[in-house]
């Protein structure tokens, strides 16, 4: 995934903004991340990447599945969890 994909596909939140926000507010809860641009307040898909992100000590090199293999596992989430 790059850094403008976007990690929280329900409020279109990118990963650059996710770590910017890890960055500088030092989140302790992923709930907390819903200051960011309301990310992981939707269908809940996004949730566990935003909780590994925040447990990096250096989340901008996290791997994470690239744009489209994320995307398409959400709809499969999403079928599984209506
Ligand atoms: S993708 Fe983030 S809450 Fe749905």
């Amino acid at each position: 995934m790059k850094d403008d994909d976007e990690l929280c596909i329900c409020f279109h939140v990118s990963r650059r903004k996710v770590v910017q926000y890890i960055r500088v507010e030092k989140p302790s809860r992923v709930s907390q991340l819903s200051q960011c641009f309301g990310a992981g307040t939707g269908c809940g898909w996004c949730r566990p990447y935003l909780k590994q992100l925040m447990q990096q000590e250096r989340p901008e090199s996290l791997e994470l599945p690239n744009a489209e293999a994320y995307a398409s596992r959400r709809i499969e989430y999403r079928q599984q969890h209506p």
